[in-house]
C-alpha cells in the first residue's frame, strides 16, 4: 500500500504540441531583366547599361572615322598660300616722268618702276637684309630701310647698313597693247651680272 506521507509525484507534463507549419504561400517569381520596354511603355529613356556601352562604342568608332577622313582630306588638299599674280601691266611709258621713281605699285605689287632718260627698270621693294620694305626718299635720292638702316642708291645698289647685296630687279617689257609689263617671278641679280640681260632694263626714249 502506498505511504500517504509520501507525496505522489505529479504525472509528467506532456510537451506542447509543435506549432503548425506556416501556410505555404506562392513566392513572386522574379522576372529576368528585359531590355525591351514592357508593352504600353514608350521606353524612350529606358536604356540599359549594356545599350549605353554599345552606343558609346559606336560613337567612338564614328568619331575615329570622321577624324581620319578629315586628316586624309587635309593631306590631299594642303594649305596653299595664294598670292596675287606676279605679272601685271603698269600703264603706258608716256605716263611716267623721266628721272622719277614711281611708287604706284609698291604696296600692291611690291615693285618700284624707275624711269630714266634711256628707259625703265623695275626694282623689287624687299630689303635684301631681312625682307623689310624700304622707303623711297626722293629728297635724298635713295631707298632707306626702316628696320636696320640699310641704304640703296636709285639703281638699287646697297651702300650703307647691313644689307649684303643690292635690291633685286624684276623683268620689265612692253606688252602687245603698248603698256609696260612687269613680271616679279623673273628676277635679275646684280651680283650675278644679270642686270645687263634682256628684261632687266627696258630701253625707251620718248
Ligand atoms: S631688313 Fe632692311 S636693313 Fe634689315
Amino acid at each position: 500500500m502506498a505511504d500517504p506521507t509520501i507525496e505522489q509525484s505529479a504525472p509528467a507534463a506532456s510537451a506542447p504540441p509543435p506549432p503548425p507549419n506556416p501556410p505555404i504561400t506562392a513566392q513572386p517569381v522574379r522576372k529576368a531583366k528585359q531590355d525591351r520596354a514592357p508593352e504600353g511603355d514608350p521606353g524612350i529613356w529606358r536604356i540599359s547599361r549594356r545599350n549605353l556601352l554599345s552606343i558609346a562604342g559606336w560613337m567612338g568608332f564614328f568619331a575615329f572615322i570622321l577624324t581620319s577622313t578629315i586628316g586624309a582630306l587635309r593631306f590631299m588638299f594642303p594649305r596653299v598660300l595664294f598670292e596675287p599674280p606676279t605679272k601685271f601691266k603698269a600703264g603706258f611709258p608716256q605716263d611716267f616722268v623721266v628721272g622719277e621713281v614711281s611708287e604706284k605699285y609698291k604696296d600692291e605689287k611690291r615693285v618700284w618702276i624707275v624711269r630714266e632718260r634711256e628707259g625703265f627698270y623695275a626694282i623689287i621693294s624687299i630689303c635684301t637684309h631681312l625682307g623689310c620694305t624700304p622707303r623711297w626718299l626722293a629728297s635724298d635720292i635713295k631707298f632707306k630701310c626702316p628696320c636696320h638702316g640699310s641704304g640703296f642708291y636709285k639703281t638699287g645698289i646697297n651702300f650703307e647698313g647691313p644689307a649684303p647685296r643690292p635690291l633685286e630687279r624684276a623683268s620689265i617689257s612692253i606688252s602687245d597693247d603698248g603698256q609696260i609689263e612687269v613680271d616679279r617671278s623673273i628676277k635679275f641679280l646684280y651680283e650675278k651680272g644679270e642686270w645687263s640681260k634682256p628684261g632687266a632694263f627696258l630701253p625707251f626714249v620718248g
